[in-house]
């Protein structure tokens, strides 16, 4: 989606897509990545996610980027922390002790903010571009993920003909054939998870599975 998008979601608060509680598949399967403490993890499109603080209590430091100011001012302010601001050319740099988030666009991020990143965490991220921007972020996603690097990734499908995006609808094989030229993968889990999603089952969409894969980065 085009920044304005983003921007008026944030303002207006309508952030449905934004969780209270910790991802449970990030919990489950986050172990499977087997990152030491202290590495960094990169969280591309992070919004305000409380991902973000399991990721600094498995004791990673976490670089988040994310275009708007609010949700990157509402993930320190709702959790009462204090945050220091720096400028670099394109970015706004929001950092504590464990995190620091890149305010600005995931397009123009430097490769070398990343080259000391150990992992990566996708959530809500792919499936938030519209097919004709979706191959776009994956280049960039790969471009900033260094070699043998791994992350999870979790994604939606439903058909997409039955709701207007985002969340956009990927499927197992759109994986297959955009991430595979730069990523393995390896399919953790897929559920139907219709039921907890009302907005899905309001609209009678038919079907709604969850994924999670893990990815490494291909050398
Ligand atoms: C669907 S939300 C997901 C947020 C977060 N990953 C989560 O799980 O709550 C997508 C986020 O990407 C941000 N975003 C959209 N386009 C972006 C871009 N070009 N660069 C950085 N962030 C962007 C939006 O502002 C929004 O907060």
């Amino acid at each position: 989606m085009e920044p304005s998008f983003w921007h008026e979601k944030w303002q207006l608060q309508e952030i449905g897509f934004h969780q209270y509680q910790v991802n449970p598949f990030l919990v489950k399967y986050w172990p499977r990545i087997g990152l030491a403490e202290n590495s960094k993890v990169f969280v591309p499109l992070c919004g305000k996610s409380l991902d973000m603080f399991y990721l600094a209590e498995k004791r990673h430091t976490v670089l988040g980027c994310e275009l708007n100011t609010l949700a990157v001012e509402q993930f320190f302010t709702d959790n009462d922390l204090a945050y220091q601001v720096t400028h670099t050319d394109d970015h706004a740099v929001f950092s504590t002790d464990q995190v620091t988030l890149y305010q600005g666009d995931i397009f123009t991020l430097p490769t070398s903010v990343t080259t000391s990143i150990g992992g990566f965490y996708d959530r809500a991220a792919l499936i938030a571009w519209p097919e004709a921007m979706r191959q776009q972020y994956v280049k960039a996603l790969a471009a900033l993920i260094p070699a043998n690097v791994s992350g999870l990734l979790i994604t939606l499908d439903y058909p997409q003909e039955s709701l207007k995006g985002p969340p956009f609808a990927v499927s197992p094989s759109w994986v297959e054939t955009y991430l595979r030229p730069y990523f393995n993968i390896e399919l953790l889990e897929c559920v139907d998870v219709l039921a907890d999603n009302p907005r899905f089952v309001n609209k009678q969409v038919p079907w709604l599975n969850e994924a999670v894969y893990k990815l490494t980065r291909k050398p």
